[in-house]
């Protein structure tokens, strides 16, 4: 059995194939099969003149998702996806397929999501479950060879990491327990063990906030080193993500392609230093006129460009009765197109203004919102390090700036293109003193940190780590709007199923 993958190495040489029908049409004495089999898609030529009565007669029965094994020779087509098409000479029916629900027409993301277990099938999510796989491996890869070690930290916690409100309860033999909100309390203790350590696990938030962004269980990687300030911490974050965005732009162009991503700001992430700022400084930024002037020019080119795409879409549709067939089929894909820029453009029209006032009427001791991190990002061509952020947005376990005691040494790293914070991490306070008080200033419980104050009597030194989300970082660099398709069964508030 040879894959997809591995036709190149097989030209004119005859060989077998598993998988399933991702597509098919007939025409006279043919039938086009594009399989698929988990390493990519081939188009299959069954023609009546090189096969036997019965195998013709069983490929035309082949459904959509049908499974099969199919013999043939590999003939290299530079038209063809994948380069390569597969002349049939053998095929055997594995199972036809009951009537697939996800057909080629247009779905709506409910329904989709519903059948995720099936989805995950079609092209756009198969490309994105592979990136995925590639980060993962990637991060590995990165600390590895920076001499990390991994820990795996519990999912049972007996205390809040990152603020109280978002825990997930659980009975554990009648003694209460949380789902981990973060592994880096643990993590700092096995620094202190091992002086660089990464955790690669699931975490759980109680998020009650619908947005594109938040999952109530994400995987997320905190690296924890001793010895690291906040430099070296963001110096360390910075390299991370261009060893994980070069790798993708290596490995993964087809798909890429596939995902239709634009990929002028990865290679800038790699090819660029990342933006650094204070927090008071971007606040300043966002808060100056040069970013209202930049908001409503937006504005203004999003009401132009809808007008001039309704008036395409009307002359198209004038044209539509009289074109023929091909042109026809072209104007149904561009009127499809011009809905969904359509429904985009709406959207930026009612958030546009709702941002610049919330820009405007920004405080300087808040938190970014989500649309206050889209504004920031939009203003540079890389990703963005925000450091130095108010102490009091910020988790108990944060050093404060020894020049300014209201900031915080902490850092977000925001992605470019509206994608948000990927990465949270900050230098963490080392005195016993100030982290009692921190825990008595947030309200937590001093008994269930007893271990994690120890951290700080037996050889306390200077440490610092990050948290970075694996989902937002797989969107961000597919391009994919919702976190909802960066894992292959999301959970978030009301979707437990599939
Ligand atoms: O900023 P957060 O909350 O930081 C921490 O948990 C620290 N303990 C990390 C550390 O310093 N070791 O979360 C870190 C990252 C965020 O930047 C974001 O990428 C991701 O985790 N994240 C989420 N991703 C999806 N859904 C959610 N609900 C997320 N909450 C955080
Ligand atoms: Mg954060």
């Amino acid at each position: 059995m040879t894959t997809i993958k591995q036709l190149s190495n097989f030209q004119d040489q005859s060989v077998t194939l598993k998988g399933w029908v991702y597509n098919s049409r007939s025409g006279k004495g043919l039938h086009f099969i594009e399989l698929r089999d988990g390493s990519g898609l081939c188009q299959c030529i069954v023609s009546a003149d090189e096969v036997s009565d019965s195998v013709f007669e069983s490929a035309g029965t082949l459904k959509q998702e049908s499974s099969l094994e199919i013999t043939g020779k590999v003939v290299k087509d530079d038209r063809s996806v994948g380069g390569y098409e597969l002349h049939a000479t053998d095929l055997k029916v594995i199972q036809i397929a009951e009537d697939y629900p996800i057909t080629p027409k247009d779905h709506g993301v409910e329904f989709l999501m519903n059948n995720r277990h099936l989805w995950l099938r079609s092209q756009r999510q198969w490309a994105a479950m592979q990136i995925r796989n590639t980060i993962q491996f990637t991060i590995h890869q990165f600390f590895q060879e920076e001499g990390f070690i991994q820990m795996d930290a519990p999912v049972f916690t007996g205390n809040a990491a990152e603020g109280t409100t978002t825990l997930f309860e659980t009975d554990y033999f009648e003694e209460k327990a949380y789902l981990t909100q973060s592994g880096q309390l643990y993590a700092e203790a096995m620094a202190m063990a091992h002086g660089k350590v990464y955790t690669f696990g699931p975490t759980f938030r109680a998020e009650k906030s619908k947005t594109r962004r938040h999952l109530t269980e994400f995987w997320m990687i905190e690296p924890e080193m001793a010895f690291y300030d906040l430099d070296m911490n963001m110096e360390l974050a910075e390299k991370m993500l261009k060893y994980i965005v070069e790798k993708v732009l290596e490995k993964h162009e087809a798909e890429l392609k596939t995902l239709e991503r634009d990929t002028t700001f990865l290679k800038n992430a790699v090819a660029n230093p990342f933006i650094k700022i204070s927090y008071t400084d971007a606040v300043e930024q966002l808060k100056s006129d040069k970013t209202a002037n930049m908001l409503s020019q937006m504005f203004d080119d999003r009401e132009k460009e809808l007008a001039a795409i309704k008036k395409e879409m009307e002359e198209i549709k004038k044209e539509h009765g009289s074109a023929k067939k091909w042109r026809k089929a072209q104007i149904d894909q561009r009127i499809k197109d011009i809905h969904v820029r359509i429904d985009q453009i709406e959207e930026d029209l009612r958030n546009i203004p709702v941002w610049k006032k919330s820009a405007a009427n920004f405080e300087w001791g808040n938190d970014f919102g989500g649309s206050d991190e889209t504004i920031l990002t939009m203003q540079y061509d890389t990703p963005v390090m925000v450091h130095r952020y108010p102490a009091e947005v910020k988790a108990f376990y944060m050093k404060r700036d020894p020049e300014d005691e209201k900031l915080a040494l902490a850092l977000d790293v925001l992605a470019p293109e509206g994608y948000g914070e990927i990465i949270g991490g900050s230098q963490r306070e080392d005195s016993l003193e100030a982290l009692k008080e921190r825990i008595a200033e947030h309200d937590l419980p001093e008994e269930a940190f007893d271990w994690y104050l120890d951290l700080r009597k037996f050889g306390s030194v200077p440490h610092s780590g990050y948290g970075l989300g694996l989902e937002r970082t797989v969107g961000w660099i597919c391009g994919l709007n919702h976190v909802r398709e960066t894992i292959p069964f999301p959970r978030m508030l009301g979707r437990l199923k599939p």
